[in-house]
């Protein structure tokens, strides 16, 4: 790759070696992957669990670093400030609400160090998915470095800023030096469509939209997918297709006719190419995917879990209307899961107090997947061997994490769920 004089400084150390590390890992990145040079980026979205993890990121080489090389890592990477926006991923507690989570004492400390560490290295602690609603909002055409699957697809397809699907390591390393591999989304040519997508069905609710996102995912698996004759989603939907789409797929772009900033029209869409292939989304297909996915359903129910991605304020106030003077079964968890700023927002307007006077809990920080994948508290995690959801997404993360049974099904079905205990078809 071509370097500037400044790039080629770093890669021989002249800025210590965090910055040179993350430069030769950056240079690796960008040849495997055919790019001629780096670009500067106007925004990060990067993970941020432990500092021991960092540091085996940045030191270890195939071994575990001492307590001595953590404590070096440390000193050197907190007076690192990141080049640009960078914002967190959802992470493995709830700072506030550790304890109802069943965190550990050390779980929370260790969370706690690492978000100081990240505070002094200006990376804003956010804990969320939804980075596009709250903190980190690109615009139009701007260069970005992103992890999060959803959070990438959002982005690119609705507003129009151009990031690849970064891993948690690489957007880390392009936050620290402010630039990213030129390659796939951030060039034209790549972003033009490659197949289309009919909707032929009605899409009549947030699952809907996931359940379409599946479709996509499971027919296509790469591409560029053009959706023609779909409704304009709101936020909220958009998200549900986002995230549902990188399941069974591996996109970081779809245009929706007239939604998307670069598809004003089919055509244009496309970008005078011919489509390779067409598929249909019909009623049938839409059935096929809910039939099994919702393998097993019926019984007990032990969690409900909304907010996958992290609920906007618009859900949970949804949610509060559903909920608003019932009370949540004894035995089933309803959790609801968010950004910590929409958290404040939910407590201030009362809907916090709606929730819990139900029975139920509104959480942010982390999500369910991440929660109990992290094997320091597993043993203290809730029974999920049923568990209900709104989200296909989460649907299959607590399928191939937990061997839970899943009912997926629209967001009111889950309320009516979490009152009455489970689901009998
Ligand atoms: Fe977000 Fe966790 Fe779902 S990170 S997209 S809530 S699996």
């Amino acid at each position: 790759m071509q370097l500037t004089k400044e790039q080629k400084e770093i890669l021989i150390g002249k800025k210590g070696r965090i910055l040179q590390y993350a430069m030769k890992a950056l240079i690796n990145y960008g040849d495997s992957m055919g790019a001629k040079e780096f670009i500067d980026i106007k925004s990060a979205h990067t993970s941020f669990i432990s500092i021991k993890y960092l540091a085996m990121i940045f030191l270890s080489k195939g071994i575990q670093p001492t307590e001595k090389d953590i404590h070096e890592f440390y000193k050197e990477i907190s007076k690192i400030q990141v080049k640009t926006k960078t914002t967190i991923n959802p992470g493995i507690i709830d700072l506030e609400k550790w304890k109802e989570i069943g965190a550990s004492k050390e779980t929370r400390k260790m969370v706690i160090d690492s978000t100081k560490l990240a505070e002094k290295c200006r990376i804003l602690p956010t804990y969320s998915c939804i980075p596009y609603i709250t903190d980190n909002i690109p615009m139009l055409g701007e260069n970005c470095a992103w992890a999060e699957t959803s959070a990438c697809l959002y982005a690119n397809s609705f507003l129009g800023a151009r990031t690849n699907r970064e891993s948690y390591e690489t957007s880390l390393f392009s936050a620290l030096l402010g630039i990213t591999p030129k390659y796939g989304m951030h060039l034209d040519k790549n972003r033009s469509g490659t197949a289309l997508i009919d909707v032929q069905c009605k899409i009549e609710n947030l699952c809907d939209w996931g359940v379409l996102g599946f479709f996509s995912g499971e027919q296509m698996g790469l591409g560029v997918p053009v959706f023609k004759n779909l409704q304009r989603p709101t936020v909220e939907e958009g998200k549900q297709l986002a995230s549902a789409m990188n399941v069974p797929g591996g996109f970081s772009l779809f245009h929706i006719v007239g939604v998307t900033p670069e598809a004003p029209t089919v055509e244009e869409a496309f970008k005078g190419k011919t489509p390779k292939a067409t598929y249909i989304f019909n009623e049938l297909a839409k059935e096929d995917i809910y039939k099994r996915i919702n393998h097993k359903p019926n019984g007990k129910v032990d969690m409900v879990f909304l907010g996958c991605p992290h609920s906007t304020l618009k859900e949970i106030e949804n949610i509060c209307s559903y909920i608003k003077g019932k009370k949540v079964s004894k035995g089933t968890r309803l959790w609801i899961m968010t950004s910590y700023p929409i958290k404040a927002s939910a407590k201030r307007l009362g809907y916090d107090k709606i929730v819990k006077e139900s029975g139920g809990e509104i959480l942010s920080d982390g999500c369910l997947n991440m929660y109990y994948s992290y094997d320091a508290y597993r043993e203290n995690m809730p029974n999920l061997s049923r568990v209900a959801t709104d989200s296909v997404k989460q649907a299959i993360n607590v399928k191939r994490s937990f061997r839970s049974n899943v009912v997926l099904t629209d967001t009111e079905k889950c309320i009516e769920i979490a009152v009455s205990g489970g689901y009998y078809d």
